[in-house]
């Protein structure tokens, strides 16, 4: 990774956090690390540790739009955070496996559900794992989400190989990223670094077609806030697809 993208990775958390509605990107004061670290364990427990809530607290509205068809059953929400889609998600009625690679974010997030009851917080397992490298038992989930996931080509696409194998027949896999055309928004993306905001087509074409039908694979507009305040509407990337039967 160039120091450029190490940039970019630093102010990834806070566009997500900025368009959940908290503040905007430059105040995480992580300058300096090397871009490897920002998938590990060490990046993220001290990013989460710096603040008592990073996130709204309020799950991210793709996911709300795209399960509200769907049948609770077994989910799994790879890199879950605070926890906001786990316990939105319990509380739909699904069984849910939230991973993330701190334990910083799986313990605030268990206390977040603990807070809701035990109805919610007995319907979600916090397990931690390195998603660059965990594969989840194959085709054990009604339903996969990753949210947000960004990463450098190709471990974004062996992530969502993984990912992919971990759906039941029948089940769906959504993946819902932030979309290239932001980065010319006023929502403190990056520009200059478009490759680690790959195309609906580009997510698409990790999966095999024998196996996955596509649902949706495209850009999908929400309104948010901009840097200075002003409301905005940004667009996610969302690519759903559902595994034959
Ligand atoms: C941009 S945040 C998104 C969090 C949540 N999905 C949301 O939308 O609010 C990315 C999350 O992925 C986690 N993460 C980053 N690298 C990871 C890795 N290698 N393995 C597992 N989780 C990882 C981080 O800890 C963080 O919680």
């Amino acid at each position: 990774m160039t120091p450029a993208q190490t940039q970019l990775w630093r102010s990834l958390p806070n566009v997500s956090e900025h368009q959940h509605g908290h503040g905007h990107d430059g105040h995480d004061g992580h300058e300096g690390h090397d871009a490897e670290h920002h998938y590990t364990q060490d990046y993220w427990d001290e990013r989460y540790g710096s603040a008592e809530k990073i996130w709204s607290g309020n799950p991210n509205p793709q996911l709300v739009a795209q399960v509200a068809d769907l049948t609770p059953g077994d989910v799994l929400d790879a890199g879950s955070g605070e926890g906001a889609d786990a316990i939105w998600l319990a509380s739909q009625g699904w069984r849910v496996t939230a991973v993330d690679v701190s334990p910083v974010a799986l313990a605030r997030a268990a206390t977040h559900a603990a807070e809701r009851g035990a109805e919610i917080a007995d319907r979600i397992t916090w397990q931690h794992e390195d998603l660059l490298s965990w594969s989840p038992d194959r085709q054990r989930f009604d339903l996969v989400s990753a949210q947000f996931m960004h990463l450098p080509q190709p471990e974004l696409a062996g992530l969502h190989r993984r990912l992919a194998a971990a759906v039941k027949p029948g089940g769906t896999l959504l993946l819902v990223l932030h979309h290239a055309d932001d980065l010319h928004v006023n929502v403190g993306r990056p520009s200059g670094h478009p490759h680690l905001f790959p195309p609906p087509e580009e997510i698409v074409a990790t999966l095999d077609p024998a196996e996955f039908d596509i649902v949706i694979a495209g850009a999908v507009e929400r309104p948010a806030t901009d840097v200075d305040g002003q409301p905005v509407t940004v667009k996610d990337t969302v690519v759903r697809a559902v595994r034959r039967s």
